[in-house]
């Protein structure tokens, strides 16, 4: 099983509120379509579609102030975006079954504490491609809380040969120096680590979670960040052939 992550940073623009790259999207279904992999889980972000209600609701803090209404209308923008998804992956013959953060998660103070297992293995077994993704979920300290894409990531790792997180960064820097192995020893990471570092709003946290996350990962699986925006990379890497990308060791 292989498990692929469409980070909201290469699907949407993050500084325009629900702006979907259909060109982008499309491309990156269709690279997956044509590569070698067939069982795998579809996970996406939520960029300008989850991040800006997740903030103006502070859904992410341990208090939100109106958490029934911020629950509502985030999980209704991140259906709007996995609607996107999930239409143009019908389109293309690949038959994928909606699978919300919310409805699959329970955390417990910000922290994944289960994942529903068995119903991704269930659907999988139809022969159908769960299509997972960041929304808000239910929390047994704060009520509720944000589940990120990186997350389910996590939470489906015990049982993936693989993990692919497809970003719009040719892998991850060090020093100005794109890294072709990352292993723990090199965090933290600052900003003048980067190259081309850009403003973002970002509520689950920076580069430095998203790869100590992805450290995690690789103690159960493979695990590779690859640039989304150059053509091909990601059917590339998911054939296991020759491809700029990092491996991320833990
Ligand atoms: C965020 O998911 C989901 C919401 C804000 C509701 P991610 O944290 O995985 O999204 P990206 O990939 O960073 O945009």
């Amino acid at each position: 099983l292989i498990l692929i992550k469409l980070g909201g940073s290469i699907l949407t623009f993050k500084d325009r509120k629900y702006s979907f790259r259909t060109h982008v999207a499309e491309r990156l279904i269709k690279e997956i379509k044509n590569s070698s992999v067939d069982r795998y889980v579809l996970v996406h972000g939520g960029g300008s579609f989850g991040h800006p209600g997740a903030q103006k609701y502070g859904l992410n803090t341990t208090e939100p102030p109106s958490p029934a209404e911020g629950i509502s209308r985030v999980q209704l923008d991140m259906r709007r975006m996995n609607n996107h998804i999930l239409e143009m992956m019908l389109d293309q013959g690949i038959w994928a079954v909606s699978m919300p953060g919310g409805l699959i998660t329970i955390f417990d103070g910000g922290e994944l504490y289960e994942i529903d297992h068995e119903m991704v293995r269930r659907y999988l077994s139809l022969g159908t491609v769960p299509l997972a993704f960041g929304d808000v979920t239910i929390d047994k300290k704060r009520g509720t809380t944000i589940c990120s894409g990186d997350d389910i990531m996590l939470g489906l790792s015990d049982f993936a040969d693989r993990a692919v997180f497809v970003s719009d960064i040719d892998g991850i820097y060090k020093g100005g120096e794109l890294q072709e192995e990352f292993t723990e020893d090199m965090l933290p990471l600052e900003t003048h680590d980067l190259p081309n570092e850009k403003k973002k709003i970002d509520v689950t946290g920076g580069m430095n979670k998203k790869v100590k996350n992805m450290l995690k990962i690789s103690e159960r699986s493979k695990t590779y960040l690859v640039n989304g925006e150059v053509k091909g990379r990601l059917r590339k890497i998911l054939d296991e052939e020759e491809v700029l990308a990092t491996e991320v060791i833990g």
